[in-house]
């Protein structure tokens, strides 16, 4: 028998079947002419058989999504990452208009924010008449003054834009600054929104919830019924399902359920622009970080980055924290008046990478709370350090929570993702520089107030020989002949 390297076959769990070499021998002797013209024609159809189902394999393995969570209602291929673009809200509240939005989508583009990665136009609240139609055929229409053409011809030139379009509604009678809501015409205004307007995108809220007699439902049943909607409107002309934006403000848990159905559930009340909100949302959020995976993301709320009420510093930390916890990055502000800074902050392509990373669709979490003991909640100051692996490394946050600048320290096997005894490149990723080797701990000085520091870890090989003490973490080290070692002293021996 003849000797072949042995080789690996990916399965779909991304580990490996191995397969020795070995082939059988098809035992084929010396024949007459005829009986090798058969054993031609038969060796040249195996041949062709084997080539076609390689290659059929070769494309199916490329073809099928990889094995990860997919919501059960047919939206698959919608929004497996956090959705990133522009919302009205919190620029303008209810004061919008069709040229206020062709305005900021045509700046999406010229700003460079379109090229970033930015590619909704979402329009929050306040773009209907006031009256809410009870009959089924009879759909509410757009504000006809403040959206004189019309929404299919504002869909249309926000797609010519290469953009997509994202509308806004309501589970109860009306929405939250009560203009109409779906509540019982859920299939009639889903085909409005996305057949007859075009829009890609539903943000759905929570407001004027129906009594209980009349809507016999828990939370879960009031937004099932839209989540229905939509997909049975997409199969109408083989369209791709909206992207369902469920906003119930994390009262009842949305994280564990809205997964089913939708594709990000908010997770908290409404931001501000202040400190205090961006602290207290973090330090929710903190706390169900798990939630968030491919086609399923914790919405942290629309940006506050750009309107002038938090501090450079505050800014950074705010978009570090909503991109690395992959929260949608929507974006609240004026870009007609934008600052320099801000958009800078905006267009940060090191941290993007790691909010949109194809491979790897979980969110940092703590792996220590910092200032206060692991698991305690505190609005005010959240937890401070965080990791989580990335397609190019372990990425990290560290968020000084104090209203002063403050050193940072960590031993890099705190965090889950880190190999001990190897030694790791360190890019920042706000100055987006190489900042040299870590070997065993990382030391940030002079964080700033409320600032944050970001950085991309990856393995650079074995750290130097002998280095003491022999682990870093001085839990239960211990050589192999049975001596405990803590803290680099060799304190104890346990016969074996
Ligand atoms: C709130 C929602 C805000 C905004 C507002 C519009 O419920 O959280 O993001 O959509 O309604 O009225």
């Amino acid at each position: 028998m003849s000797e072949k390297a042995s080789y690996d076959i990916p399965t779909p769990h991304g580990g490996y079947h191995s397969r020795g070499g070995e082939s059988e021998s098809l035992g084929l002797t010396h024949t007459p002419r005829r009986a090798s013209a058969l054993n031609t024609i038969v060796a040249s159809v195996a041949l062709l058989f084997i080539l076609v189902s390689q290659v059929w394999s070769t494309y199916w393995r490329f073809k099928l999504p990889p094995l990860e969570h997919v919501p059960s209602n047919g939206s698959e291929g919608v929004a497996r990452l956090p959705f990133m673009g522009f919302n009205t809200w919190n620029a303008y509240h209810c004061d919008i208009n069709e040229s206020i939005i062709v305005e900021n989508a045509r700046l999406m583009e010229t700003l460079g924010l379109l090229g970033a990665g930015y590619n909704y136009m979402n329009i929050d609240d306040c773009y209907s008449e006031k009256k809410r139609s009870p009959e089924v055929d009879e759909p509410f229409s757009e504000d006809k003054t403040r959206f004189p053409s019309g929404m299919k011809a504002l869909t249309n030139e926000i797609h010519q834009l290469g953009m997509k379009a994202g509308i806004y509604g309501d589970s109860g009678w009306f929405t939250c600054q009560l203009y109409p809501g779906s509540f019982q015409n859920e299939l009639r205004d889903a085909r409005l929104f996305q057949l007859e307007w075009g829009f890609d995108l539903l943000k759905f809220d929570n407001c004027a919830v129906p009594f209980d007699h009349i809507i016999r439902e828990g939370i879960v049943g009031k937004y099932q019924r839209m989540a229905d909607a939509i997909s049975q409107v997409s199969k109408e002309p083989g369209k791709l399902p909206m992207v369902f934006s469920l906003c119930q403000w994390g009262r009842e848990q949305p994280w564990l359920w809205g997964k089913r159905f939708s594709q990000s559930w908010r997770t908290t009340g409404d931001i501000e622009p202040t400190w205090r909100s961006i602290a207290s949302i973090i330090n929710q959020n903190s706390f169900i970080t798990w939630a968030s995976d491919f086609y399923g993301h914790n919405d942290m709320d629309i940006l506050e980055v750009g309107n002038g009420a938090l501090t450079y510093e505050e800014e950074k930390a705010h978009f570090t924290a909503w991109a690395l916890m992959k929260s949608p990055l929507l974006i609240g502000a004026d870009l007609a008046s934008v600052s320099k800074e801000a958009l800078e902050i905006l267009k940060n392509e090191d941290v993007i990478a790691i909010n949109q990373d194809p491979v790897v669709g979980t969110a940092i979490s703590p792996f220590r709370w910092g200032i206060n003991p692991d698991w305690v909640s505190n609005e005010t100051h959240p937890a401070q350090y965080w990791s989580d692996e990335s397609a190019n490394g372990t990425v990290f946050m560290l968020l000084n929570t104090l209203d002063e600048p403050a050193d940072m320290f960590f031993n890099l096997t705190e965090s889950p993702w880190i190999r001990a005894g190897r030694k790791y490149s360190v890019r920042d990723l706000w100055s987006h520089s190489e900042n040299g080797t870590a070997i065993r701990n990382f030391t940030a000085q002079g964080v700033p107030a409320h600032g944050v520091i970001a950085l991309l870890l990856r393995d650079a090989g074995d750290e130097p020989e002998a280095l003491e003490p022999p682990c870093v973490r001085p839990e239960w080290c211990m050589d192999q002949n049975g001596t405990l070692i803590e803290s680099g002293v060799s304190n104890s021996h346990l016969d074996l």
